[in-house]
């Protein structure tokens, strides 16, 4: 059957092993040294076995990670631009050698797969900070997560009998499913829609701007791990809910949940969103104001501009760019500075860190920022 946009590299890679196959495996890799994941491992685990990460297939060994890192491709030539690595402690890696595999289990101690361990290697985790995140500050969370971590990586293929119990489970989708699902409605242009915020007025303005040119929208949250002080998943996912039930027409958009961890990358994170989402079905994806950013760390833009150094044939999804959206008062709607006749001073959009003040103290968001019920929800979740 033919479903849709090829995946990046061409085929939608699967290392889950069925569930019955468990103890098999399990017997297998019987007295092989156990590495536990962090939960940011664990949705990369998730994330390859599922085919989101398509071309890998494991953990990337020292020729991808340098490529990734030096030239933003994989050593094949693939666009590809941030390193998919799994990390352990010099004491965990005293007990590995080439070659050996090794037990992958969550928190709770659980075996849910396995990996063979064909490289260990020493990566300059400095070098990988500026290169990746533009800087070395350990006040720029996706550093700080980079550094927290062991200093030795593990490159290798994995396969994976047990996911994660999907925090979601109406939302579950993962590429194999929203591709079908795309098919299934008939759409032959879909366009993918990151967010890790709590859906505002522009960002449903962004969403529906592009929705006029192609077929379908799909919603595809992040809710694997976010910094402290963004918003949880759950009240994310009841913002959506309500959104879904009163301001979009439920024939034309999806909602499914993306379970990667953020990383906070900006421009380079923006390449490698797009082409998680060409894994799960999409042509088209929006990136607008300061994607994936965090603080003061990347121009408004730059997640756009990144585009222009590669190949759009390569990437193979298209991405559709917005200015900043904002409130105009003088046209009452939702527009840009490529369409509104506003002053700057005039129009009516919030930082985060506003928005969060006005939480705080238990106010709603004006409605030309915020849509009422999901000003309703923020304030019902900031009380518990
Ligand atoms: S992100 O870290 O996932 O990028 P967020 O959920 O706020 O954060 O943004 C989701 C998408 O909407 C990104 O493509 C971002 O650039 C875009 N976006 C957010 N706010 C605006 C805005 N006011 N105008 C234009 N684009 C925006």
């Amino acid at each position: 059957m033919d479903l849709g946009i090829a995946p990046h590299g061409g085929v939608l890679i699967d290392r889950v092993v069925a569930p019955a196959a468990e103890a098999q495996w399990l017997a297998q890799t019987q007295g092989a040294p156990t590495v536990t994941l962090g939960e940011r491992a664990l949705s990369d685990v998730e994330m390859i076995a599922t085919g989101g990460l398509s071309p890998l297939t494991g953990f990337m060994g020292e020729a991808d990670y340098r490529a990734v890192v030096d030239t933003m491709h994989l050593a094949n030539g693939l666009p590809w631009t941030i390193p998919i690595t799994l990390a352990v402690t010099e004491a965990v890696a005293a007990g590995l050698t080439p070659g050996i595999w090794v037990r992958l289990a969550d928190n709770q101690g659980t075996v849910i797969g396995a990996m063979e361990v064909q490289e260990l290697y020493r990566p300059d985790q400095e070098r990988e900070a500026q290169r990746v995140y533009k800087t070395t500050e350990t006040a720029h969370p996706g550093v700080q997560a980079l550094l927290d971590q062991g200093s030795v990586y593990l490159g290798g293929p994995i396969w994976v009998w047990r996911l994660p119990t999907p925090p979601f489970p109406a939302y579950h989708l993962p590429p194999r499913k929203s591709r079908q699902v795309f098919q299934e409605r008939g759409w032959r242009t879909v366009v993918g829609f990151q967010t890790r915020n709590p859906i505002h007025r522009a960002h449903e303005y962004i969403q529906k701007c592009a929705l006029e040119i192609v077929d379908g929208l799909f919603l595809h949250p992040l809710v694997g791990a976010t910094k402290s002080d963004d918003i949880p998943a759950e009240v994310r996912m009841r913002c959506y809910e309500v959104m879904l039930e009163r301001y979009f027409p439920p024939q034309r958009v999806v909602l499914g949940v993306n379970p990667a961890a953020m990383r906070y990358a900006g421009p380079r994170e923006a390449i490698f969103h797009a082409l998680v989402r060409k894994n799960y079905g999409c042509t088209h994806f929006i990136v607008g104001r300061d994607h994936a950013g965090v603080g003061n760390y990347y121009g408004t833009y730059e997640a756009q501009e990144i585009f222009r150094e590669f190949d759009p044939q390569a990437l193979g999804i298209t991405p559709l760019f917005f200015e900043h959206a904002f409130y105009c008062p003088r046209t009452q709607g939702m527009a840009t500075s490529k369409t509104s006749p506003s002053l700057p001073e005039e129009r009516i959009h919030l930082s985060g860190t506003k928005v969060r003040e006005l939480l705080r103290r238990g106010e709603a968001p004006p409605p030309e920022f915020s849509r009422p019920e999901v000003a309703a929800i923020l304030i019902a979740a900031m009380r518990d």
